[in-house]
């Protein structure tokens, strides 16, 4: 077996010479054997441990193996788990019906071949421990993602604090040394006196972009004066820059909400903003943030632009879109415990996040 994960491999049948003989046809697998001789027996063992796959016999006093198969799928976390039937009477095909109906994977009659049983339950059985490795995968690349976005919001504060402590005073001190030397004209002479004129209006430029490129970068006012200024604000310098028109309904009931809620929805409209410009071409748009219900407001942005790219002539499925933006918006929502929902046509796109918040909302009327 190597260095391979264990799986769980529950043998159910009421006669120990079976079990003992499944045992040694299955040993050699290398997983864990687990015997139980009544379907309880079984049903306890489920409870108490990861079970890849259950090896039942159908004929069994009190509860039988396809009562035993009813009570494991009604259980939802017991539903992807393997049932292999075993049973020395000669079934008919209702019979077998019967048997998948309960979901079995699996069947077999006595007497078993051993070189099949093994075979049948190594394929369950490694397709349990490739499922268990998936999901893990899963999670991990999850938990990566939730991480880097939140090393990313962490980085650009940092970046946006640099650039306005440190090279805001030097441009400060560049402008004001220029308006010194504006006073001295008459000694400089004219072509001098140009130079400077042009000077100011660079330092004016490197101030402006600064500003920008900081302000894209984390807002200032989030985290003094909160989310929505902080939209508002950016919706208005967005209009100014790109000439899409932005209306902006904002309910101030919503207030201040914790740090991570605040930046995870500003990065949302900041993100559906620049699709709007950058792919919709739609002259417009309009952002509201409501509460929705109790505990639980939603961010619309919508465009009256021309729509998501459709493929095979059908609408691009929301999920199937592979830019960063949309997955990124997704994650944050996720990691909130949030959804993304984003309708799309030919006559434009909404984006709609819905974002649970852990102070009670008075909804809007
Ligand atoms: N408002 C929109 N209008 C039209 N198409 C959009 C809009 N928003 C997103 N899209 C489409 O979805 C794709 C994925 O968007 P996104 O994940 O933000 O990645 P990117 O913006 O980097 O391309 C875009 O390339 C674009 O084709
Ligand atoms: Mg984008």
């Amino acid at each position: 077996m190597g260095d391979q994960e264990q799986v769980n491999i529950l043998m159910v049948d009421d006669q120990p010479g079976k079990l003992l003989t499944y045992e040694a046809i299955l040993n050699e697998l290398g997983e864990n054997l687990i015997k139980a001789r009544s379907g309880k027996e079984a049903l306890d063992h489920l409870l108490r441990t990861d079970i890849a796959v259950v090896l039942m016999d159908v004929s069994m006093p009190e509860l039988d193996g396809f009562e035993l198969a009813d009570m494991i799928r009604q259980h939802p976390r017991f539903q992807k788990i393997a049932i292999i039937f075993i049973s020395a009477v000669h079934l008919t095909d209702l019979d077998r019906l019967n048997a998948y109906q309960r979901g079995a994977v699996d069947y077999i009659s006595v007497p078993v071949v051993p070189e099949l049983l093994r075979a049948k339950v190594r394929v369950f059985a490694d397709l349990h421990r490739k499922t268990h490795q998936l999901e893990m995968l899963n999670r991990d690349l999850r938990t990566l993602s939730a991480r880097l976005l939140a090393t990313q919001d962490e980085e650009r504060r940092r970046i946006a604090r640099d650039l306005h402590d440190s090279i805001g005073p030097l441009i400060a001190a560049l402008s004001m040394n220029n308006g010194m030397l504006a006073q001295q004209t008459k000694k400089l002479g004219a072509e001098v006196a140009e130079v400077l004129q042009q000077n100011n209006q660079l330092v004016e430029q490197l101030s402006k972009q600064t500003r920008t490129i900081s302000h894209l970068l984390h807002p200032p006012l989030l985290d003094e004066i909160g989310l929505l200024p902080a939209i508002k604000m950016f919706a208005e310098g967005f209009a100014e820059r790109s000439s899409v028109k932005v209306d902006v309904e904002l309910s101030p009931e919503i207030g201040r909400l914790p740090p991570n809620v605040e930046i995870s929805v500003f990065r949302v409209v900041q993100e559906c903003l620049t699709n709007v410009y950058r792919h919709s071409g739609s002259k417009t748009a309009y952002i509201k943030i409501a509460p929705a219900q109790e505990k639980l407001l939603t961010v619309q942005v919508c465009d009256e632009g021309k729509g998501m790219p459709r493929t095979n002539g059908a609408a691009a499925s929301p999920g199937s879109n592979h830019g960063v933006g949309l997955s990124g918006m997704r994650e944050r929502l996720r990691e909130l415990g949030g959804t993304l929902e984003i309708k799309s046509s030919d006559k434009g796109t909404t984006v709609i996040a819905a974002v649970p918040v852990n102070k009670p909302m008075v909804k809007s009327v």
